[in-house]
């Protein structure tokens, strides 16, 4: 019981880490063309639009409700993404993206929240 809950402190500090080191990354790197890319590369585009409602909810609305997230939320979202879930906007669930690296999912879900900071949509 005890080993279990270390290990899960470790994932859950190797993913914070991650997305911490992608967050930095994010703010440094990827033009909006890149990030586009690599979201329609991930198949994310699938079920989102930049503005409007497809399976899932619009990127602009995802940066608008977190516009001012913390690292936690950052974890959350990112782990969301990895992992799948529903319960926020509907009860359409997001499925898992299990192939998708983490650092990865952390570059995409910063980035798509940072445009509604940046008020760039
Ligand atoms: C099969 C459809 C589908 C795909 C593919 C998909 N999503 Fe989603 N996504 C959803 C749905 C549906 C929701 C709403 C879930 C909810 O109501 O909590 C969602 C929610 C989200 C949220 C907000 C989560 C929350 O709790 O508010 C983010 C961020 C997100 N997706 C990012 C991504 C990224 C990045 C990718 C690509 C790696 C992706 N999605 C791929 C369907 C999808």
């Amino acid at each position: 019981m005890r080993k279990r809950s270390a290990l899960a402190l470790l994932g859950f500090l190797a993913l914070l880490a991650s997305a911490l080191a992608a967050r930095a990354v994010a703010e440094t790197a990827g033009s909006a063309e890149e990030m586009k890319q690599a979201l329609a590369d991930y198949g994310c585009i699938a079920c989102h639009g930049e503005a409007e409602v497809r399976i899932g909810p619009p990127f602009d609305a995802i940066a608008r409700r977190y516009s001012a997230a913390t690292d936690e939320q950052i974890y959350v979202l990112t782990r969301k993404v990895l992992r799948g879930g529903a319960g926020n906007w509907g009860i359409v669930p997001m499925n898992a993206q299990p192939d998708l690296p983490s650092a990865e999912a952390a570059r995409l879900v910063t980035w798509i929240i940072g445009q509604g900071a940046a008020g760039t949509r």
